[in-house]
């Protein structure tokens, strides 16, 4: 008799299920990682420091995106720190449009980058990861927050992989550049 040896491959092959809490903080390493890179990059460097601003603006939109359109409206009575990380998420995408207008080859685009720098780690870890998260995991349903988990990385993914998005992405950093003074 032939042996099956398919029902391993599609253990190996299951994805990992994680809590929403547990996929937002590795997407937050990922905008940690980016910031870190940024800041190592010197004026010299024009071109990898638009290209690593680019790749922040891109992956901090999608991160918002995939918070407020799943995370936080499921939220919404689980802790009251959700109205507040709504308008610093505003704030956020101020700093990071001032980022990107600035001239990486200026000392505006290192200011720019400082204060993106305290607002991200003000929100993502201050916020977030300190306050808003271990309420979270502490007074909300594990089964939901592993379907919530599930659903954060599908969309991600797919806005990583979607030309529509990647092509808006681009024309608002174009835009914004545009109307730089
Ligand atoms: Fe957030
Ligand atoms: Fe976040």
């Amino acid at each position: 008799m032939r042996r099956r040896p398919e029902v391993l491959t599609e253990v190996r092959e299951a994805p990992e299920r994680e809590k929403a809490t547990r996929v937002l903080v590795e997407h937050h390493e990922v905008l940690r990682g980016l910031m870190r890179r940024l800041l190592a990059t010197p004026r010299s460097q024009p071109g990898r420091r638009r290209a690593l601003a680019d790749e922040l603006f891109d992956e901090l939109r999608m991160h918002e995106v995939i918070e407020e359109e799943i995370f936080y409206p499921a939220m919404r009575d689980v802790t009251p720190g959700i109205a507040a990380a709504w308008s610093e998420h505003r704030q956020l995408s101020d700093q990071l449009a001032a980022l990107v207008r600035a001239d990486p080859r200026t000392g505006r685009f290192d200011r720019e980058l400082g204060v993106m720098h305290d607002a991200l780690e003000s929100h993502a870890h201050l916020d977030e990861e300190r306050e808003m998260f271990p309420e979270i995991e502490r007074f909300a349903d594990e089964d939901l927050l592993v379907e919530l988990g599930d659903r954060l990385r599908d969309r991600l993914e797919r806005l990583r992989s979607s030309r529509r998005t990647r092509m808006v992405l681009r024309l608002q950093r174009a835009l914004l550049r545009r109307t730089a003074r």
